[in-house]
């Protein structure tokens, strides 16, 4: 039991198939109380259900700075303080450079980079209070090679904007006692490809993978559990490769 007691917050955890859910079973396994945010509140709350008794799910739009605030605030009065957030929440479009128009930018930009903010500051707050914390950041693969499989550039973007945040964020907020680390998955088997990726794909694909397969949540799940428990309370500012060895620098 890695997170007894510990109070764990992840973002855009109600996808059935998707790396928060994941983490979120996994950090539940590990006696964390966890709080499932994401866009629509019967799916978050369901999915909090479906991990055990005791989870809590709440609506939170992580580009909305008041809502994730608002989801902070109700965690805390809930139960009593927050140990850790998983900023996981994100979009992808398999876009070309000069296909990528202005709301394109801002949906993808937005979600992931402007939600990861937003998410942490307002965790925080009592993160600081306590003198402890774990802030784990979903970049990608795509953020270091220029581009995914499925991520367009202003993904990669995006995606690159965290790691710079969450360096940024684990330099300033050290002192606080809180710990901010990134995770680089490569190819992981959820639905944020839309179906796209048949069979014959999914063999072309893995020919380029050391390891030999494409990852699944749970590979992703268990490096953000190393970073949000006690394992690791010596690593800050770092970026954890998860893909297989599709990129190995
Ligand atoms: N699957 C991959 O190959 C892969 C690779 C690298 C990085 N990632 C990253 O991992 C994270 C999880 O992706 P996934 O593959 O599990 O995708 P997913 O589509 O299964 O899950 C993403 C979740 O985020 C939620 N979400 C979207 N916009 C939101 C918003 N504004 N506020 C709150 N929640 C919102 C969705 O409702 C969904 O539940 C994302 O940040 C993604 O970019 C995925």
């Amino acid at each position: 039991m890695l997170l007894n007691d510990r109070v764990c917050v992840i973002t855009g955890a109600a996808s059935a198939r998707g790396i928060g859910k994941a983490t979120a079973q996994l950090f539940a396994k590990h006696g964390a109380q966890v709080a499932i945010l994401d866009l629509d509140a019967g799916q978050a709350e369901a999915a909090a259900r479906e991990i055990g008794p005791g989870h809590i799910g709440l609506a939170c739009n992580v580009t909305d700075r008041a809502a994730c605030t608002v989801a902070a605030d109700e965690i805390v009065a809930r139960f009593g303080r927050i140990d850790v957030l998983v900023n996981n929440a994100g979009i992808t479009q398999p876009l070309k450079i000069m296909e990528i128009g202005p709301e394109n930018y801002d949906a993808v930009t937005d979600v992931n980079l402007r939600g990861t903010l937003y998410m942490s500051q307002a965790v925080i707050p009592t993160m600081r209070g306590h003198g402890s914390g774990a802030i784990v950041c979903m970049s990608s693969v795509s953020a270091q090679r220029g581009g995914g499989i499925f991520g367009g550039p202003h993904y990669s973007a995006a995606k690159g904007g965290v790691l710079g945040l969450a360096k940024a964020m684990a330099r300033e907020l050290g002192p606080d006692g809180v710990r901010v680390n990134s995770v680089t998955p490569g190819l992981i088997q959820t639905d944020i490809t839309g179906g796209k990726l048949t069979p014959e794909l999914k063999d072309e694909i893995a020919k380029g993978i050391p390891l030999g397969r494409l990852g699944v949540a749970d590979d992703v799940a268990n490096a953000c559990l190393f970073l949000a428990s006690d394992l690791s309370t010596y690593i800050t500012g770092a970026v954890i490769d998860v893909n297989g060895g599709m990129l190995i620098h």
